[in-house]
């Protein structure tokens, strides 16, 4: 029930159309240290081997940052960059992502 009213909260007090997460809450942590490697809108890589972050589906990042921080996905850089990250900053660095433009897919 506590969660319930939690997503409701959450859902009126964004406008995006993300269920989870809070892009602008994300920015900051996006800007100043996942842009190192991803670039600061997640679409522009200092390098080829970092993949684009801008534009992937929400789910998709929420995921690959979870299981970068259970261990499930193995990298080592990304292991070290999400094991310090809470449940809450993962959201909403999904979220900031997930609303950058980007190529990866066609929006519907
Ligand atoms: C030192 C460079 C570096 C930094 C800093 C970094 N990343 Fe990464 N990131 C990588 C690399 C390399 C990969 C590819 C890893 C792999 O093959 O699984 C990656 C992969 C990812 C992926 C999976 C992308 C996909 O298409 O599957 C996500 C999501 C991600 N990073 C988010 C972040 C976030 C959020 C931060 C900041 C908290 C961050 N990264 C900081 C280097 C970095």
């Amino acid at each position: 029930m506590k969660k319930i009213v939690v997503i409701a909260v959450l859902c009126l007090a964004t406008s995006s159309a993300f269920a989870k997460g809070n892009a602008a809450a994300g920015e900051a942590k996006a800007k100043s240290v996942c842009a190192a490697c991803h670039g600061p809108d997640g679409n522009t890589p200092t390098s080829a081997e970092f993949p684009r972050l801008a534009g992937q589906y929400y789910d998709y990042l929420a995921r690959a940052l979870n299981e970068y921080k259970s261990g499930a996905r193995k990298n080592a850089v990304m292991a070290g960059q999400a094991q310090p990250l809470t449940a809450k900053e993962i959201e909403d660095l999904a979220a900031y992502y997930a609303a950058q433009k980007g190529s990866l897919y066609t929006k519907r």
